[in-house]
């Protein structure tokens, strides 16, 4: 089946954070919204099926999770990601911020030191602040254009007492998608000093071409003992509203304290849609995933192509994975501020300002380009404005 990602879909009125909100957080119902990290496509032909299928019967009681659930899971890991998943290993929890929450509860204590790799994703921070822990910032480094872990740094801030480590993999927003290699290097730091990685991978599916996507505890065994994978076919498959994520743990003694952080707060009941719609997605939704990732792909050409053409004032970081794309403000010479209102003041677009992402988002901003090719020339094009305005304004 083709899919026609193209076509605009009109979102509003659909209680959508991203395009219901925008009065509520922005002051303004015509901003375009480009920040929050969901699509506007819609998800496979099999999960509308599925969803509709389960819809109808129209008794959507306390769930279980079927045997077929787990299958269409570990065939997925196991074709995608060369990655043996164990039906024992496959743990829950509504979202992957709230699996984080948990795993933060069941493996460290109130005041303990959590290590990070700012500028990253933003609610790694608030989860670990929020539950009390310190977080303690293991800086990516930024050198002729492209991102890499500092390890040395690393090392040092694992030394200080580090209980747990979070990565974002690949990384938002930076869009790296780290290598074997490096995620070989950064394990063996972990494991020589004790420390357990959450290695968050809900956007491991959208790679784009030429680059791989390792799963951290496909590695070694070692790596899979001191480790826990969040997954989700949240960001894969536009389903982030149904609340069904995968958590992966390969140790028998931190599984049983993941599930007791989860009786303790009862959250591991399962959406009756989530489980159908993640079984149907795994099961049948390669081929969408296949035409989705070339359309980025088309998608992120055109933005590179847009913006060296029409915008010379702002820089891509050209994304290895995810369809969020970091790009560098900073020749604009604005403060994190002066830069978040010239997007959405002048330019009317809402994206995800660089500063929120902690220590080196200063003077960045984050665009989601997961929207037809339309809603993304539009966004470009007022940012075009924005920008050209301001720079006219600037040098006369
Ligand atoms: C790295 C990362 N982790 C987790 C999430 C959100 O996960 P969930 O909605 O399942 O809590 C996002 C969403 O953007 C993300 O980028």
């Amino acid at each position: 089946m083709r899919y026609d990602f193209d076509k605009e879909i009109n979102r509003l009125n659909t209680s959508s954070v991203k395009w219901d909100s925008t009065e509520a957080l922005f002051g303004d119902k015509d901003i375009l919204p480009m920040w929050v990290a969901d699509m506007d496509f819609l998800t496979p032909q099999p999960v509308i099926d599925a969803v509709q299928k389960r819809a109808e019967h129209g008794i959507y009681g306390y769930t279980i999770r079927p045997d077929s659930y787990y299958d269409a899971i570990i065939g997925w890991m196991k074709r995608r990601h060369n990655w043996a998943v164990n039906k024992e290993w496959i743990c829950h929890s509504p979202g992957v911020v709230t699996g984080l929450s948990l795993i933060v509860h069941a493996f460290t204590q109130p005041g303990d030191k959590i290590a990070i790799q700012p500028p990253v994703y933003y609610p790694f921070t608030k989860v670990i602040k929020n539950n009390g822990r310190q977080a303690v910032h293991n800086p990516l480094k930024f050198e002729n254009g492209r991102y890499t872990m500092d390890f040395d740094d690393l090392k040092k801030k694992l030394d200080s007492g580090v209980k747990l480590l979070i990565i974002s993999s690949p990384h938002n927003p930076v869009g790296r998608v780290w290598t074997k290699e490096e995620l070989t290097e950064l394990g063996n730091i972990c494991l020589e000093r004790n420390v357990m990685v959450v290695s968050d991978e809900i956007h491991f599916d959208l790679i784009y071409k030429g680059y791989t996507h390792t799963p951290f505890a496909s590695i070694s065994e070692a790596f899979a003992q001191n480790s826990i994978t969040c997954t989700a076919p949240s960001k894969t498959f536009n389903l982030a509203g149904l609340q069904t994520s995968n958590i992966i743990i390969p140790n028998k003694e931190y599984r049983l304290s993941f599930q007791k952080a989860v009786n303790a707060l009862s959250v591991g009941g399962a959406n009756p849609f989530g489980i159908v719609a993640c079984e149907a997605a795994y099961r049948f939704g390669e081929d969408w995933l296949d035409q989705c990732i070339s359309y980025l792909n088309q998608n992120l050409n055109f933005l590179i192509e847009y913006i060296d053409q029409h915008i010379h004032k702002i820089k891509v970081i050209e994304p290895e994975g995810t369809y969020l794309v970091w790009l560098d403000c900073r020749e604009l010479g604005l403060d994190a501020k002066k830069l978040e209102e010239l997007m959405q003041k002048q330019g009317k677009v809402a994206f995800d300002e660089g500063y929120i992402f902690g220590p080196g988002g200063e003077g960045f901003t984050r665009i989601n380009i997961a929207c037809p090719r339309s809603i993304l020339k539009e966004g470009l094009k007022r940012v075009e404005h924005a920008v050209n305005h301001f720079v006219s304004i600037k040098n006369s």
